[in-house]
Formats: structure tokens, sequence, C-alpha cells
């Protein structure tokens, strides 16, 4: 009495983990992808994007993360690596040190080392993005996502517009980067912020000079990160 009811179960099981094993999503990078600097992994980007498209989505992430940690992230995630679809990161952040740039230009004015430093990360990027690329199948999509502008460009802070300016430039770094090594970059993260900045009435992102995770989303910012990544990979396919 029972055979049919079994046969049933187990055929809607191989359906079921069929359509979930199609896709896969493994992020790696630093705090911007692995939830903050004092957040827990539940709740960052790719974790939501995971949960709207229904993939396994694994993070391996990591706060602080800087480009040279990436081989050694990409040995922690291999077995994820050897079957995953899609591959989402931020790096370089750490690199060039934005919370310090930030500062740097807040209270010294220093555009001009700053900005020298930002653009100098090109090559070191482009040999990351390689790293990544030789560390997946050929036919596995990497994605760099873009760090969120999180600075408005009103007078919310001392130098704000150079602030923002900054930003850009890393931005427009990491995108030359991504051409370069023939990866794709999802650049409208970058803007999803608006009207949500640092200081606004309904920030998406801790402040500057918070305790805990400063100037990194909080969880209405990953989620609407999440959306966005979780939209351009549906579409993307
Ligand atoms: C300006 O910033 C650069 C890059 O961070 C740094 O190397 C340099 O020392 C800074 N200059 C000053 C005057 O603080």
């Amino acid at each position: 009495m029972l055979a049919p009811f079994f046969v049933l179960l187990s055929l809607s099981l191989i359906i079921g983990s069929y359509e979930q094993n199609v896709n896969s999503i493994v992020a790696i990078g630093d705090s911007f992808t692995g939830a903050g600097s004092g957040g827990g992994v539940t709740k960052s980007y790719p974790i939501v994007a995971g949960n709207i498209l229904r993939w396994p989505a694994v993070n391996y992430a990591k706060g602080g993360a800087v480009m040279k940690d990436i081989p050694g992230q990409l040995v922690k995630a291999a077995s994820a690596l050897a079957s995953a679809t899609h591959v989402v990161f931020t790096i370089g952040g750490n690199d060039l040190g934005v919370a310090n740039s930030l500062l740097q230009v807040i209270l010294a004015n220093n555009i001009t080392g700053v900005t020298q430093k930002a653009k100098s990360l090109k090559p070191q990027l482009v040999s990351t993005y390689n790293r990544i690329k030789a560390a997946v199948r050929p036919q596995t999509k990497i994605y760099a996502v873009a760090y969120v502008d999180f600075i408005s460009v009103g007078n919310k802070i001392p130098n704000e517009a150079s602030c923002h300016k900054i930003m850009d430039i890393l931005t427009d770094t990491i995108k030359e980067a991504t051409q370069e090594a023939g990866i794709a970059f999802i650049e409208s993260v970058k803007t999803c912020f608006v009207g949500h900045e640092m200081f606004s009435s309904e920030p998406f992102v801790d402040s500057l000079f918070a305790s805990t995770n400063a100037a990194h989303p909080n969880s209405k910012g990953y989620a609407k990160i999440g959306e966005l990544v979780a939209a351009h990979l549906l579409l993307d396919q």
C-alpha cells in the first residue's frame, strides 16, 4: 500500500535535488561579501541571493581579506568550486584600506595620494582574477561585485564629495581590471544605496565611526545587494 507513495516521494526528491543542483553560488573575498566586520555570514548578499534563486550558496569570504588571501580561500572552497556555476566576490577594498583612505580624505584632504594608491591596485587585481579563473571550470561564471557607494555627495561629513570620488576611482579601477581579465562585473550594485547612504535617515550602511560593522552594509543593505545580485545572475544565464 505504501509503495506508490514512496515512489512518488523519491521521484520528487530526485527532481527537487536536480533542480536545486543545476546552479550553485560560491562566494569568496572580503567583509563586504562576508557580511561585515561584526555580522554573521547568514545575512550576507550571496546567501540572500541564493535564497531568492533557490540555488545552494556557500560563503568563504572573510572580514579583513586582501588580495593575497584569495589563493587560500580558493583552496578552502575547492570542493564547492568544482561544481559551482557562479562565483561572486568583492576584493581590493582592504588593499586600498577603504576606511583609512576615506579618513585620509575627510581629515587631510589627501585625494592625490589615495587616488594614486587606488589606481596602482589594477595589475594585482588582474592577476587575482586570473587566479580565480584558474580555480574554476571554464563554464563557471565569475562576477566581481562593485563596492557600494555608501557615501553620498552632500556635505554631511567634511570632503564628502571627495570621498565619493575615491569610491568612483576604486570602482573604475576594478571595472578596468575585470575587463582585462575577462570576467563579469556587477556594476549596478555601486549605486543601489542611493538615498540610503551613511548619515541618511534610513541608512543601508553602518557609520564609519560605529564600534562594530563600521562602514559596512546592515541587514537592509545586504538584502538590497542580494536582490540585485540574484536578478543579475538570473538574467545572465
Ligand atoms: C596620502 O595617502 C597616501 C596613500 O594612502 C599615503 O601613502 C600618503 O602618506 C598620504 N599623505 C599624507 C600627507 O598623509
